[in-house]
């Protein structure tokens, strides 16, 4: 059974939609450990799995954070899933897990991606500039910011009356059903 880990900032949905498709038996991997770099629902939802649950300060250099990520991950670990994951990760890191550390993002990557571009901002963005979809990508991590290879996107329109909190719950149930699809794909290869 492959291992898979999970590295968590937030409060956990995509994270939850993983335990439950596993749980399910829809998707044929284990957690064997979830980290967060703050406290956050993501971690509580992994304690409440038994699923081993770490913390790191994020607060400590970036070189550091990465290394004592990479200090829990065990040997082995075929992927490594940034579902919400905040911190950066440095290049010895990305290296050492090039082609197994995937990242979700909630817009049409190359749009609205890139440095600062997270969370409530990507969407803002989307509906400043007019456009008719958005939608989520989940990609390779490689160390230019949202640019690895595109492995699964999900597209939702964007409707005129639009605000930033409608746009996101759109986008935000299309990432599940993307992150299970991207998982699959990369464990089946
Ligand atoms: C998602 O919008 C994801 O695209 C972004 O961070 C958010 C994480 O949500 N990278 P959750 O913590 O999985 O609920």
């Amino acid at each position: 059974m492959p291992k898979i880990v999970v590295l968590v900032s937030g409060s956990g949905s995509n994270l939850q939609s993983i335990i439950d498709a596993i749980n399910h038996d829809e998707l044929d991997c284990n957690i064997a450990g979830v980290i967060a770099d703050r406290e956050c629902y993501g971690l509580t939802r992994a304690k409440e799995a038994g699923i081993p649950a770490y913390i790191v300060d994020r607060k400590i250099h970036r070189e550091r954070l990465s290394e004592e990520i990479d200090k829990l991950i065990p040997s082995g670990t075929s992927l490594i899933v940034l579902a919400g994951f905040l911190s950066i990760l440095d290049n010895a890191f990305i290296d050492k897990w090039q082609n197994r550390i995937i990242n979700i993002h909630p817009s049409l990557l190359p749009k609205f991606g890139g440095h600062g571009m997270w969370g409530n901002r990507v969407h803002e963005a989307v509906l400043a500039s007019g456009e008719t979809e958005s939608g989520c990508t989940v990609h390779m991590v490689t160390s230019e910011i949202d640019c690895g290879q595109i492995i699964v996107q999900q597209k939702v329109p964007v409707l005129m009356d639009d605000t930033v909190e409608s746009l996101r719950l759109r986008v935000q149930e299309t990432e599940h059903s993307a992150m299970l699809a991207a998982i699959r794909k990369i464990l089946e290869k």
